[in-house]
């Protein structure tokens, strides 16, 4: 709003030397009348000017104040249902409550029935939430057939096993259980240190099906916005229901479902919701056709009670640090494309105790690099020995084991 109003003239005065005195007069007196009008025309336009002075100082008071709410407040998340002419009908997600709301002229221009926005407590239009946003296609990802088989993992026999029995069987032979009348199990719970190999076991299950694989992070689940998270698990069971058959792994299950905390911060009033949400899905579970469900966690000791409640997960599977068997075993597995010298993999096994199976991956590559780095590409004892060396130096100097990617 530019306001700058043209001055008024400035009044000129020319006086004759020659004139009579009375006529000078006058003209001076016209003149004082010209100057006291353009005196109050200036003081008016001062005074507009102040006014509006004040008017953007008001302004820029409440965008910095609506900033600040906006700053400080959590948002949440809606959908746009209805645009009335005396305003927007939104549904809250979460809750679903409907509520006949306002927004502002910019906003309600640019707003579409469908649209998802950012609300405040009170229910204010805050934002429209860009198509890019849209967290399903962005954090879920759904794969047809990972590349990880059976043959890939080492020990783990009766774990695989298990989880065969668990989710393939019922998968594959969907029938024989509606012939026997009973309900398949809906999923299982793997647990166990980091790098044990969770993730590849819930993957080689996928491959070994035709089912779709859909895979989320607990830790993608957490969302940003309030209703989100809740959104997001709704959206998973839904789509598997779509692609049936169909395993859903979560991975990292902890994200979500630990343990309640004391405090009560709106974001962990989130990941409570995003947890019942998961909770009411897996309960509800029967009505989702062939879909079975696959959670791993590396924090067991930090799961809420609530998810591990039978009926919900039908089995917990233990996947431990692998023993001798189990260590050979994976050792044969990561060296199988290394061209091996005079390497022991027995005595290796014997020297390995306590390590998992991400940290004989590594081990392997490590002795694979101490051969480049020495130019053969022969893969020697000694250079096993040196890596488990440098592994047990690392091991020392830091006082923890080593964090193996
Ligand atoms: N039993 C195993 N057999 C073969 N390789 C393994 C095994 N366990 C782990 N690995 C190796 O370690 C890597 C990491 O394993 P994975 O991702 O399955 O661990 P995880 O148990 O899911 O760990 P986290 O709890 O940290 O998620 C694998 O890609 C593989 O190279
Ligand atoms: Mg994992």
């Amino acid at each position: 709003m530019s306001r700058s109003p043209s001055l008024p003239k400035r009044p000129r005065l020319e006086l004759d030397p020659e004139m009579p005195l009375d006529e000078r007069l006058a003209a001076l007196k016209e003149h004082f009348a010209d100057v006291h009008q353009v005196n109050e025309t200036l003081s008016e336009q001062l005074t507009n000017a102040q006014n509006h002075r004040e008017e953007l100082t008001e302004q820029v008071d409440k965008l910095q104040r609506e900033n600040q709410t906006l700053k400080s407040s959590s948002l949440y998340l809606a959908t746009a249902e209805e645009i009335l002419d005396d305003g927007v009908v939104i549904k809250q997600h979460g809750n679903n409550q409907e509520v006949l709301t306002e927004a502002s002229q910019a906003i309600e221009q640019n707003l579409d029935a469908g649209d998802r926005v950012a609300i405040d407590d009170s229910f204010g239009i805050q934002t429209i939430l860009e198509a890019e946003t849209d967290a399903r296609a962005q954090a879920m990802q759904v794969n047809a057939r990972p590349d990880v088989t059976y043959e890939d993992i080492g020990g783990l026999s009766e774990q695989i096993r298990e989880v065969r029995e668990a989710v393939e069987e019922p998968l594959i032979n969907s029938e024989q259980f509606e012939a026997v009348g009973i309900e398949p199990p809906a999923g299982v719970l793997l647990h166990g240190p980091p790098g044990t190999g969770k993730t590849m076991l819930a993957k080689a299950v996928a491959n070994q099906t035709d089912a779709t694989f859909i895979r989320m992070a607990g830790s993608e689940l957490v969302q940003k916005f309030i209703g989100e998270g809740a959104r997001l698990v709704r959206d998973l069971f839904e789509l598997a229901s779509e692609h049936e058959p169909a395993i859903i792994f979560i991975d990292e299950i902890d994200a979500i479902a630990s343990k309640r905390t004391e405090s009560k911060t709106s974001g962990d009033a989130e990941v409570q919701r995003t947890m019942m949400q998961l909770l009411s899905e897996m309960d509800g579970f029967e009505e989702r056709g062939n879909v079975r469900l696959i959670a791993a966690t590396n924090r067991f000791d930090m799961l809420d009670s609530a998810i591990l409640r039978p009926g919900r997960f039908d089995r917990l599977i233990e996947v431990p640090a692998p023993d001798w068997d189990g260590r050979k075993r994976i050792l044969e597995i990561h060296t199988e494309e290394m061209s091996l010298g005079d390497v022991d993999l027995d005595r290796l096994a014997s020297e390995t105790d306590g390590f998992t199976g991400a940290e004989l991956a590594s081990l392997a590559t490590e002795a694979g690099m101490f051969a480049i780095r020495n130019e053969r590409t022969t893969v020697t004892m000694a250079d096993f020995t040196d890596a488990l060396e440098k592994i047990a130096d690392a091991e020392d100097s830091t006082g923890t084991p080593i964090a193996f990617a």
